[in-house]
């Protein structure tokens, strides 16, 4: 299959046509699929937002099931049924679309490594939308596109973001389908991984020790290649903003995963920078990311912080950011990837 094939017609036609659609509303959550009582919240101050403020869809950062751990339970076959179970209730009372990613934890530690029954649940949940690895999000207005990205199959310089998945082949198949969508797209792009390419959460000392995922270069690459201007993630439990020379770089990665800091793993604190990138804001905080865009690409993010009790009281902003057009989005004054 060629990356141009890649998009399933049949897909485009299971999903809500937003295609004129003059401003949109989305979350993104992240490394939600625990099962426990964080995920429960914050699905619960998801819907309570939702019925205020009605969003357009969801946009899923990946690991959406984690393995069962509680009280020693071992994982059971992969089966239909997980999602089933333990996706569906979650999210289902929001009605509205999740296009959802692949992670690791559910690709590799739920699905053994076969995402067929991710991709089948496309048809058979009232929710959860993910018809392959990769796929563009359709019937979108034409002044925004939306790609999903399979970041596992990533590697480079020895460092490799999931070693059963990692092949040359499969990652340029990767680049080349993202790059299908955006190419000549004048508007908004915005593309959606599960795998960060910069972190100041625990990974951030790790590999060059300068917050940059190096197995993720690649992507790093066709990024500012494509002209990418959010790109959206998992993977590490918190929640942050780190601009880029042209793109913002957002991680959602508490959506009632695991989330108490490791102290064997520091993290960087607000306004670390180097001549590659700035952190403008890092928090471990249950919750998820608000963002609203209309066509003229007036755009607000806002992080939203659950905690415990009745929701009016437990949902907080903690963050906020507005970006007026495309021209303001990075910091021009930062690198490109260097090789
Ligand atoms: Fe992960």
């Amino acid at each position: 299959m060629t990356a141009g094939h890649y998009q399933n017609r049949d897909f485009e036609d299971r999903v809500n046509d937003r295609s004129r659609d003059t401003q949109l509303r989305f979350f993104v959550v992240g490394d939600f699929g625990s099962g426990d009582d964080v995920q429960a919240r914050v699905a619960g101050a998801m819907a309570h937002v939702a019925a205020r403020e009605p969003p357009n869809f969801v946009l899923g950062t990946g690991d959406s099931v984690y393995p069962l751990v509680a009280g020693g339970t071992s994982n059971p076959t992969p089966s239909a049924a997980i999602l089933r179970e333990r996706f569906d209730p979650y999210y289902e009372r929001l009605g509205i679309e999740f296009f959802q990613c692949l992670g690791n934890e559910d690709l590799v530690e739920v699905f053994a490594g076969d995402a067929t029954l991710m991709f089948d649940h496309s048809w058979n949940s009232a929710t959860w939308r993910m018809p392959a690895a990769h796929y563009r999000v359709p019937k979108l207005p034409p002044w925004i596109a939306i790609h999903i990205a399979d970041t596992n199959v990533f590697g480079h310089d020895g460092t490799i973001a999931e070693p059963a998945f990692f092949s040359e082949s499969v990652m340029a198949c990767e680049i080349e389908a993202l790059t299908e969508t955006f190419a000549g797209r004048p508007g908004l792009k915005i593309l959606v991984g599960h795998h960060p390419i910069f972190t100041a959460g625990k990974r951030t000392l790790r590999y060059h020790g300068d917050g940059e995922l190096l197995y993720m270069r690649h992507l790093r690459r066709a990024i500012e290649d494509c002209g990418v201007h959010f790109y959206l993630s998992g993977h590490e439990h918190h929640q942050s903003h780190i601009t880029g020379p042209r793109c913002e770089h957002i991680t959602q990665g508490c959506g009632g995963a695991r989330k108490a800091p490791n102290p064997k793993h520091p993290r960087r604190e607000d306004g670390w920078h180097d001549a590659e990138k700035v952190l403008c804001h890092l928090e471990v905080a249950a919750g998820f990311a608000i963002i609203e865009v209309n066509s003229t690409h007036q755009i607000r993010l806002q992080f939203i912080g659950v905690g415990a009790g009745e929701p009016d009281q437990a949902i907080r902003v903690i963050y906020e950011r507005t970006w007026d057009g495309l021209d303001s989005i990075g910091d021009a004054r930062l690198q490109r990837a260097s090789c």
